[in-house]
């Protein structure tokens, strides 16, 4: 599940017809953000649409520093396109399996692969506290880990503490507002996508991270919400009326979606089985069965591709144009060098192919146009 296959293999034929015209990073898609307050169950949200298991979560202040992940699509080798045959991968069927052709690197070890992603988790922790201690200190110095594999689109993620108000253990007395200015920053990108995560058996009229995503993005234009926890709600109570946009509606709207609990965790449950169990759950819940194609990770995933499809079009004029004076400046400079010769309209030929392809891109795209409207 995670990322789109379809997707991945789009972005690549774009980033290839560019690469062959000297044009390396195109389109800078998004990065994606999660906010909200501890424990609310950010890192798990993230892990969920990476589909693998590596990023610290558990109960009070896990994450400490911001992680910057880039997850880079790298083809497997031998293997030209990368996804074959569009099947879906299934990165993460069990959370410690490696896998040749995906590997973590960070950037303060650089030149180590990390092939088994539980040593991922285990250096992310390690380097916190060599950082920030270990009782509870916080920092803004990122961690940086990229993750090359065939089954992702290049992109960036990010980890973020929660919003917290109490300081605990060798934190500063000033703790909010340090975290607050740490998580402004990320989030006040006018090119991150906030996911406001909001933990369903909590007051939403009280989310921290609601109110926080409405002061950078008032319109509600790149800020999805994400209610996790569903699976605690008391009996009786759903989020039916959060999800049609009765009580604090979002342009985007809101996603439902069940994690692991705290015992899953220490249970080693995979990744995999979490999505059946979430799928399940939703699919026998008397308030969600009849919605259940609007509930989950997949569809948070689904939700996210098209918010990065929107972005790809909306960017395509400007690329084109772009290069379209970047060939024109060569042919010039191949004029005044005595003329043209054999490869006089190759810059053309190149042009014809990116507006083809920017016409194919447009046309998948307006078929998956309806999954940006609010989920009722
Ligand atoms: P963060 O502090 O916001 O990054 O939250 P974590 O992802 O670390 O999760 C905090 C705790 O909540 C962990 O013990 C998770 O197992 C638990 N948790 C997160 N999401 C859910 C969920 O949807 N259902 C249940 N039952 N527990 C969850
Ligand atoms: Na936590
Ligand atoms: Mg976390």
């Amino acid at each position: 599940m995670a990322m789109d296959t379809g997707l991945i293999t789009l972005v690549n034929k774009l980033q290839d017809a560019f690469t062959n015209v000297g044009i390396q990073n195109p389109i800078d898609l998004p990065q994606i953000t999660v906010l909200g307050s501890q424990s609310s169950g950010k890192s798990s949200v993230l892990e969920n649409i990476v589909g693998r298991d590596f990023l610290p979560r558990g109960t009070g202040i896990v994450t400490r520093r911001p992680l910057v992940l880039q997850l880079i699509n790298r083809p497997a080798a031998g293997a030209k396109g990368g996804v074959q045959n569009g099947d879906t991968p299934t990165p993460g069927a069990e959370g410690n399996q490696t896998n040749p052709h995906e590997w973590g690197e960070f950037l303060h070890l650089p030149g180590e692969k990390f092939h088994d992603f539980q040593k991922i988790r285990e250096e992310i922790v390690r380097d916190t506290e060599l950082k920030t201690g270990k009782n509870a200190g916080i920092s803004p110095q990122p961690i940086n880990l990229r993750i090359y594999s065939p089954n992702v689109l290049t992109l960036t993620l990010v980890d973020l503490p929660g919003l917290t108000k109490v300081p605990v253990g060798d934190q500063p007395r000033d703790i909010e507002r340090q975290i607050r200015d740490m998580v402004l920053k990320f989030i006040s990108k006018p090119n991150a996508v906030i996911l406001a995560v909001t933990a369903a058996n909590t007051d939403l009229a009280n989310s921290d991270g609601l109110k926080m995503a409405r002061e950078v993005d008032p319109d509600g234009n790149r800020t999805v919400g994400v209610l996790t926890k569903v699976d605690l709600m008391d009996q009786g109570t759903d989020v039916v009326d959060i999800l049609a946009g009765r009580v604090i509606p979002l342009r985007l709207g809101y996603v439902p979606v069940v994690n692991r609990g705290q015992r899953d965790i220490d249970q080693k449950k995979a990744v995999s089985a979490a999505l059946e169990a979430e799928k399940s759950f939703f699919e026998n819940h008397p308030s969600y069965k009849s919605k259940a194609t609007y509930c989950g990770t997949p569809f948070l995933a689904r939700k996210l591709n098209t918010i990065l499809m929107h972005h790809i079009r909306n960017t395509l004029p400007d690329i084109k144009s772009k290069i379209g004076s970047q060939l024109a400046k060569y042919q010039q400079e191949l004029q005044s060098l005595g003329g043209p010769l054999g490869e006089a309209n190759s810059g053309n030929i190149v042009l014809t192919i990116i507006t083809e392809f920017c016409n194919e891109f447009r046309t998948v795209i307006d078929g998956n146009s309806n999954d940006l409207s609010v989920n009722e």
